[in-house]
């Protein structure tokens, strides 16, 4: 078996002005290093899940922006900036509910704005630097994240998660998969149950491929069956990552997760949302005012199957992500703390 952990998920490639990922789309069955070059193929590769995951898409569209500027040819910082904003805003409208992509476009451009009426060349160099940072910011802050998550658990606990919030959703260790990575590491022996995540599989395909390349206890579900491992007594944490969160901790994630921190209530299972900073969204009060992505129908009726498994022309409805509500979260955890139930002040404090 390959081990993945051996690729980026996102890398800039300077060497032929490139963003290099791992095709996601093909995992576990193939790895495919694509080279994108050009802000419409990385637009593309973020739609269609080429590249996925909260951080990881921020990253990947922080070295999108700065591939375009190296192309905007005027010395005029005015054109320079309207152009920038342009591609900033068509790379923003690639995929709505994680607000990693917008933090790390809007970074990108208070970088640029931080240079002012500076020489173009200055500004490109200024512009790289912000998205290798933003890269290589997320290792520690995953690392951080997995340190916190890791004192809420005992060595031998069974852990459930959902979808991946793993090495391929950021640049390592994952957000929800750090502390298994760092259990790993420090021999606690956890049981992981991965769900496989309809109707892309996220789960199947990706998590539970991850956790084998590095040698984790993982054991594939479908999601009808977490009530299931919750009731034997299997699962003593939850862990999730989140594509962003409200100011009062209701937290959006790939659809299903609701239901699962629902069951875990059910069965007194601690239920943890993993978030950097960069998912909290300061001017989404509630979950209301997150926006839920909607995708094509045929990722639910046919896109995994050899023949389409429902009637041609069924009515579909595929929200991409769903709300957990505040009350049902037991901790957020972030690379600055763990924040507590009552959140409106908890994620206050730790947004200061
Ligand atoms: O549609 P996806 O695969 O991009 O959804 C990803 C998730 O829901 C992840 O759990 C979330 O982005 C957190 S990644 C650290």
């Amino acid at each position: 078996m390959v081990n993945i952990h051996e690729y980026d998920t996102v890398a800039l490639d300077h060497s032929d002005d490139s963003l290099t990922i791992i095709d996601q789309t093909l995992l576990p069955n193939e790895l495919k290093i694509l080279r994108l070059k050009t802000l419409e193929d990385i637009w593309e590769a973020i739609k269609t899940l080429r590249v996925r995951g909260a951080p990881a898409i921020g990253a990947a569209a922080a070295c999108g922006i700065y591939l375009r500027a190296k192309e905007i040819s005027t010395e005029h910082y005015d054109t320079f900036h309207s152009q920038f904003t342009e591609a900033k805003e068509y790379l923003a409208s690639a995929r709505p509910t994680a607000v990693n992509l917008t933090w790390a476009l809007d970074r990108m451009e208070q970088r640029l704005l931080l240079c002012g009426k500076i020489d173009r060349k200055s500004i490109l160099e200024s512009l790289k630097s912000e998205a290798e940072a933003i890269i290589s910011e997320d290792i520690e802050t995953c690392k951080k994240i997995g340190e916190y998550a890791l004192t809420l658990t005992q060595k031998g606990w069974g852990l459930l998660t959902h979808c991946n919030a793993g090495k391929l959703a950021t640049i390592r260790y994952g957000t929800a998969t750090a502390p298994i990575y760092l259990g790993q590491e420090r021999g606690y022996n956890f049981k992981v149950y991965a769900d496989e995540t309809r109707p892309l599989l996220q789960g199947a395909r990706l998590t539970a491929y991850e956790l084998m390349s590095a040698g984790v206890d993982v054991t594939l579900i479908c999601d009808n069956m977490a009530a299931t491992v919750m009731k034997n007594g299997w699962i003593q944490a939850v862990f999730t990552g989140c594509d962003r969160v409200s100011m009062n901790g209701d937290a959006a994630n790939k659809i299903g997760t609701l239901g699962v921190a629902i069951l875990a209530k059910r069965y007194n299972i601690p239920f943890y949302i993993c978030a950097p900073t960069s998912s909290i969204d300061r001017k989404a009060k509630t979950g209301a005012d997150i926006v839920i992505e909607q995708r094509s129908p045929d990722e639910v009726t046919s896109m995994w199957y050899v023949e389409p498994m429902s009637a041609k022309g069924v009515k579909v409805y595929n929200p991409a992500f769903d709300v957990t509500d505040h009350d049902l979260i037991t901790a957020i955890i972030t690379e600055k703390g763990i924040a507590y139930p009552a959140f409106n002040k908890s994620l206050a404090d730790i947004m200061k």
